[in-house]
């Protein structure tokens, strides 16, 4: 396998390309996307008021007290083709409390959307998936859907969710959230790859996993070489499912000589979960310049990372001294270039943050920004005295 396929073309032409692996594969787990991401956290009322006012999500749903919820609330935010549910226990004790003890505020559950979720939990649990919930039906007047659930690393979980017999606003239980506060969107459109950090020498276990229970493939590969500063290193790999809708990079720590962002993350997280998600927008300039003007923090980018920019990435449409204002970060493929920018920790352990990203052309992961990246995160983990 080469070490890094890192074009489209690649990708479906090679003896190791997407169509080809795809057609080797049944696919007996057609994804048509991703449903929702819920986040456990300790005041779901406010932190969806921050990711409105800071990310430009809409209020779109609500379930609590009021609607017949006992022991959680859930508000639920949205923007383009993203949702976000931030979930909250209402009492002592309980799963969730247990879970925000052990992890902190959490990415829990990725959702996928399927057209049966019946058929994705027996496919995937007979392949080996540790069960999260049996498939089971939940209604409203608006009808019905089917959700299942499986574990994958850590404790994060997948659910499947089946929504073609559902006509209502979000899923059954929850009510339409309207608010007279409406911040504008800030152009993001839609999840592009959500990251999951594993433990030590885990990477190739949980690469397995998605391929052999969920028939994804694996599209990019990083050595540690490739991705490795002075002091940190980590290793990653990128699974794919077959249409391209759905990609996990799953990262494990390196040995160097000082202590890898992923071990710091699998120290204050207390093991493997979700690293970064990564939101898609069209234009990166509005979109990061709106988060800065509403508080956002963005991971410092020297401005010497911009010195040989033009030789490093060739000619790009934008200005790059409006790139440089904004940290943006720039890495050219053979298909083309992306732009991307890491917001700080968005929550109070150092585990996860947000990736904006504007793909022109380019299908990879931004290889090239790895190692500037990480000496940025690294002068915050020395700040930390976690280095
Ligand atoms: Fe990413």
């Amino acid at each position: 396998m080469p070490k890094e396929i890192k074009n489209l073309k690649d990708l479906q032409n090679t003896e190791y390309g997407l169509k080809k692996l795809f057609e080797e594969a049944e696919d007996f787990l057609p994804l048509l996307g991703t449903d929702y991401v819920e986040l456990y956290v300790g005041n779901a009322k406010q932190a969806a008021h921050y990711y409105k006012s800071a990310f430009g999500f809409q209020s779109f749903a609500y379930a609590g007290l009021e609607t017949g919820l006992k022991d959680r609330v859930s508000y639920v935010v949205t923007q383009d083709k993203i949702k976000l549910v931030l979930t909250s226990p209402l009492n002592k004790g309980g799963e969730i409390n247990r879970h925000l003890e052990e992890h902190g505020d959490a990415a829990k559950v990725i959702a996928l959307w399927v057209d049966d979720a019946t058929s994705a939990f027996e496919e995937t649990t007979k392949r080996g998936a540790k069960p999260f919930f049996e498939p089971r039906k939940e209604e409203d007047e608006d009808g019905h859907v089917i959700k299942s659930g499986i574990y994958t690393y850590g404790e994060t979980v997948h659910i499947f969710v089946e929504r073609k017999n559902y006509n209502g606003h979000f899923l059954p239980g929850f009510e339409k959230w309207e608010s007279h506060y409406n911040p504008a969107p800030v152009g993001l459109k839609f999840i592009d790859h959500i990251v999951g950090n594993v433990g030590w020498d885990e990477m190739n276990k949980w690469c397995k996993f998605y391929a052999e229970v969920m028939g994804f493939a694996q599209i990019i590969s990083f050595a540690d070489d490739d991705i490795s500063t002075e002091y940190t290193a980590l290793m990653s790999k990128v699974m794919s499912n077959g249409n391209g809708r759905i990609k996990f990079p799953i990262n494990e720590p390196a040995k160097a000589e000082k202590k890898s962002q992923i071990e710091e993350y699998l120290d204050f997280y207390n093991g493997p979960g979700v690293q970064h998600l990564a939101l898609a927008t069209d234009d990166i300039v509005a979109t990061v310049s709106a988060m800065r003007d509403r508080g956002v923090e963005f991971l410092y980018v020297p401005d010497t990372y911009y010195d040989d920019i033009t030789e490093r990435v060739g000619e790009i449409d934008e200005d790059i001294s409006l790139l440089k204002e904004h940290g943006i970060l720039i890495d050219r493929d053979e298909e083309g270039y992306l732009l991307q920018l890491f917001t700080n920790n968005v929550l109070d352990r150092p585990t996860m943050f947000i990736e904006i990203i504007q793909r022109k052309g380019a299908q990879s992961f931004g290889v090239g920004n790895f190692k500037a990246l990480f000496e940025a995160i690294e002068r915050q983990q020395a700040r930390r005295g976690t280095l």
